[in-house]
């Protein structure tokens, strides 16, 4: 998408061929800055660090971390070490073990001299097939906010309420939830966003923010408990979300305060959609409450708030009592009974066991192989 009138994504290889540069998202909104990932530790701080976050960018930065260890050391034990170091970067969004996983598919079985070459290229594929997987997402999308839009009046703006950053940035181009809406404005479709503020880590406000102020799409920043009101008085026509993992039965991770705002929509009668790429459903895990793990954060991310002073300066400061003891759920679980839909590259889909299987079965064939493989 756009970052000042020119078209940007966020992960590419630089000019060597050899380190990738992505944004440094713990800046925005207040700089927009690139850094360079030269070696596999670069990337997974960049990760942990969350100077790169958002569930398919995580996994396109970690695929490219698999080929930034082997330029130095194309060994088994190389291969191994990274896998590790990456798999432990965050522990929620399972497109980073989807990435992983695709990028051993790609080298193990090749003689060393071969494997530097094949990991750039697969992790190239995966960041190309994400654009192209949000590209669907949004066709698919789209016509949900045509339908809407068709019962407006003329002039009437369609409202559509998200929550943290499943926009280009969390992506490496298009975003998720983000795509039918910058295809919608793309066409004229009268389109208004709430962004939800997203605390702690204000995704929502810092980041969702501004690429939709980049692209020129209205928006409204709101605080996180404004949602249910909003709902109440019809300001609200569809809650489009993005998610860290699907399970098999249609439960959805994503971050913390996801499902309160689907339990707002279910009694308010708002549709609740949540959009995903394929590679962020985990068909072997099926209840979502019990079976995912949520990170937990640090509590200085709920202590402080960092901001920008009048005069420029980027400063952080206390906001909770000394001593007082602080939670930080980086996720929760909604229910799939909460979701209207799944907006996936393969259409809308029913956010159940047979919807999700019709669509993809040869992902619920690859994780009974595994499970298969895992019990032996
Ligand atoms: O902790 P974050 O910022 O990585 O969390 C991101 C989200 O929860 C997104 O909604 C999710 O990754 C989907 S991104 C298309």
């Amino acid at each position: 998408m756009k970052v000042n009138g020119q078209h940007t994504r966020t992960i590419w290889v630089e000019a060597d061929g050899v380190a990738v540069g992505t944004i440094d998202q713990t800046l925005l909104p207040h700089r927009y800055a690139t850094i360079r990932l030269a070696t596999v530790q670069d990337a997974a701080r960049a990760i942990k660090s969350m100077q790169v976050r958002g569930a398919p960018l995580v996994g396109a930065v970690a695929a490219y971390g698999v080929a930034l260890a082997l330029r130095e050391d194309a060994s088994d034990a190389a291969l191994e070490r990274a896998y590790a170091l990456l798999i432990a970067t965050r522990p929620t969004a399972i497109n980073l073990k989807w990435a992983l996983d695709e990028m051993m598919a790609a080298v193990r079985n090749r003689a060393r001299g071969e494997r530097v070459a094949a990991a750039y290229d697969r992790a190239r594929e995966i960041a190309d097939e994400d654009v192209a997987i949000n590209q669907a997402i949004g066709r698919n999308g789209l016509k949900l906010i045509e339908a809407i839009a068709a019962k407006k009046k003329t002039g009437e703006r369609v409202n559509v309420l998200t929550h943290c950053n499943a926009g280009w940035l969390a992506t490496v181009d298009w975003g998720t939830a983000t795509a039918p809406i910058y295809m919608a404005h793309d066409a004229g479709i009268l389109i208004h966003v709430w962004v939800d503020e997203t605390r702690p880590r204000n995704q929502g406000a810092s980041l969702t923010a501004w690429e939709l102020g980049q692209h020129g799409v209205p928006h409204t920043v709101i605080p996180d408990n404004t949602g249910g009101h909003l709902m109440q008085h019809a300001q609200v026509d569809i809650a489009i979300v993005g998610t860290d993992r699907v399970t098999a039965q249609g439960d959805v991770a994503n971050k913390i305060g996801t499902y309160l705002k689907a339990l707002a929509a279910r009694d308010n009668g708002v549709p609740f959609y949540v959009a995903l790429p394929s590679p962020t459903i985990d068909f072997t895990v099926v209840d979502g409450v019990k079976e995912i793990p949520i990170e937990q954060r640090g509590a200085e991310e709920v202590t402080t708030m960092t901001g920008r002073t009048a005069d420029g300066r980027i400063e952080s400061v206390r906001i909770v009592p000394d001593g007082s003891n602080v939670a930080n759920y980086g996720f929760d679980v909604t229910p799939a009974r909460l979701v209207t839909g799944l907006i996936t590259e393969r259409g809308v889909l029913a956010a159940t066991r047979e919807g999700l299987a019709q669509a993809f079965p040869e992902r619920v064939e690859a994780a009974a192989r595994t499970a298969g493989a895992t019990a032996k």
